[in-house]
């Protein structure tokens, strides 16, 4: 059994799409919910699916490396950002290295960085008069949208598109891939 930690602090559109993708599955489970706001959308996904979830204080985040002694309950074998905005600590990147994936709603490296998320992103794709977007799934590292790229899938704007229109398109690509991408992954993992 492969065992997944989802990290999000928003909606969690994504998260539900993996919650459900993998539901049914024997061999791959989301056995935790990370969040660092207590607010968050994505909660109310845990609580439905009875899925433990785990808020996250920054000290502690940051200056310890108690996480990993959590993780170890479950135990966790690989880490899925899903609209989680804190920058993860070298610690965390270390000890998942190549086992922590994000997705990005741009064509990384453009449209990518520090303040480059949500609303952000679209808005400066739109200004650009972009005729093409799409989404990044990438390995995490110590920076921003800086790991490598796994997988990326692109949808055509049209001129009249507005930022929220580009939102919609990119959103809809992510729900479409980052499951199945992510069972790839495992599955390739477990081979010998
Ligand atoms: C997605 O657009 C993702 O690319 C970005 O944050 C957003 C999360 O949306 N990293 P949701 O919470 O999954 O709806």
């Amino acid at each position: 059994m492969k065992r997944i930690a989802i990290f999000a602090s928003g909606t969690g559109s994504n998260a539900k799409k993996i919650v459900e993708h993998f539901a049914e599955n024997d061999n791959i489970e989301v056995s935790l919910i990370v969040s660092n706001k207590s607010k968050a959308g994505v909660l109310n996904l845990a609580k439905t699916h009875n899925i433990p979830y785990l808020i996250l204080n920054r000290q502690d985040f940051y200056h310890t490396e108690n996480i990993l002694e959590e993780f170890t309950v479950y135990p966790i074998d690989f880490i899925v950002l899903a609209g989680f905005l804190w920058l993860i600590p070298e610690y965390l990147v270390k000890a998942f290295s190549k086992r922590m994936v994000n997705i990005h709603p741009a064509l990384l490296p453009a449209y990518g960085g520090k303040g480059m998320y949500g609303h952000h992103v679209h808005q400066a794709v739109w200004e650009a008069k972009e005729k093409v977007s799409g989404m990044t799934i990438h390995y995490v590292s110590e920076h921003y949208d800086e790991g490598n790229i796994i997988f990326q899938a692109e949808c055509q704007l049209a001129s009249t598109d507005s930022p929220e229109e580009i939102a919609k398109k990119v959103l809809q690509l992510e729900h479409q891939h980052y499951a199945r991408i992510i069972e790839e992954l495992l599955l390739k993992k477990q081979q010998p």
